[in-house]
């Protein structure tokens, strides 16, 4: 189903789609709306007693204890401008627990799939978080939601982080940057105000990896959270001593100032 929806997406990607706005800077096209119409039809007819959660709007309320989180395109804004990251992205829930995740990038055919305590698989192989040690030697990668961006606070932590590390990545889908983490391209990932079709998926593969997941302050990640910190486990309490440390704004750094101003 899955990689049905990613040959789907690269059908409107060969042919560049025209882009629509949902808000300021918040894109939608008429694959998302397609890819959605694909995997809610496929969900409904496997299991039509599930609730399905999907982001543009055509999901599905019951009373079941199982909830799709459904991200028909991951990263519009990179596909509307035809930059080829993006990923369609699924997650499972059962009475509240994550239980199942997959996601797929149709631009490099790679598949991540995790169920919950057997493991995470990049296409067909088991795939682990990275093994480094220290924020100093890690790569990292952070995202900045299109709304109120205004009122997103995250350039401060991209700048200290951007100090510390080997360099923090702004790829543009919050669901590969959770699969890089899972399969130890990345060392760590956290963003402000995801939704859960950003997140249920990933986070299950990082857990199955054997990486960590938590809020900013190391408590639990709920899929309400807004927001995510995902590692490979060995630097999540140096980024979230760090986290602390930029919100108490101690160790930010003067920007420096532009030549011959
Ligand atoms: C967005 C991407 C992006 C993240 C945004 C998300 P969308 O999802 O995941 O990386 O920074 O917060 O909204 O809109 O392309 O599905
Ligand atoms: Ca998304
Ligand atoms: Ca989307």
């Amino acid at each position: 189903m899955i990689r049905e929806a990613g040959a789907l997406l690269m059908q409107y990607f060969a042919r560049r789609v025209r882009i629509e706005y949902k808000a300021e800077a918040d894109l939608v096209t008429e694959a998302d709306r397609a890819c959605e119409k694909l995997l809610i039809a496929r969900l409904r007819a496997q299991w039509p007693s599930h609730n399905i959660v999907a982001e543009e709007g055509s999901g599905h309320q019951s009373s079941s204890e199982y909830r799709w989180y459904v991200d028909p395109l991951d990263g519009t804004t990179n596909f509307a401008h035809g930059f080829p990251v993006f990923c369609v992205s699924i997650g499972l829930e059962c009475k509240g627990e994550l239980v199942a995740g997959v996601i797929y990038d149709p631009t490099r055919d790679e598949l991540f799939a995790a169920e919950q305590g057997t493991g995470a698989y990049l296409n067909g192989e088991r795939m682990h978080v990275s093994a480094g040690e220290s924020v100093a030697e890690a790569l990292l990668a952070t995202g900045f939601p299109s709304q109120k961006r205004h009122k997103n606070p995250n350039i401060y932590f991209y700048h200290a982080l951007s100090l510390r590390s080997h360099g923090v990545r702004r790829a543009g889908s919050a669901a590969l940057d959770l699969a890089s983490v899972a399969c130890g391209r990345f060392d760590g990932f956290w963003e402000f105000n995801l939704n859960p079709w950003d997140t249920a998926a990933g986070v299950l593969l990082v857990r199955e990896a054997g990486g960590e997941v938590s809020n900013f302050s190391g408590g639990p990640f709920k899929i309400a959270s807004r927001e995510v910190l995902a590692s490979n486990r060995k630097i999540h309490a140096e980024l979230i001593e760090l986290f602390q440390q930029i919100v108490n704004g101690n160790r930010l750094e003067e920007l420096p100032q532009i030549q011959g101003k």
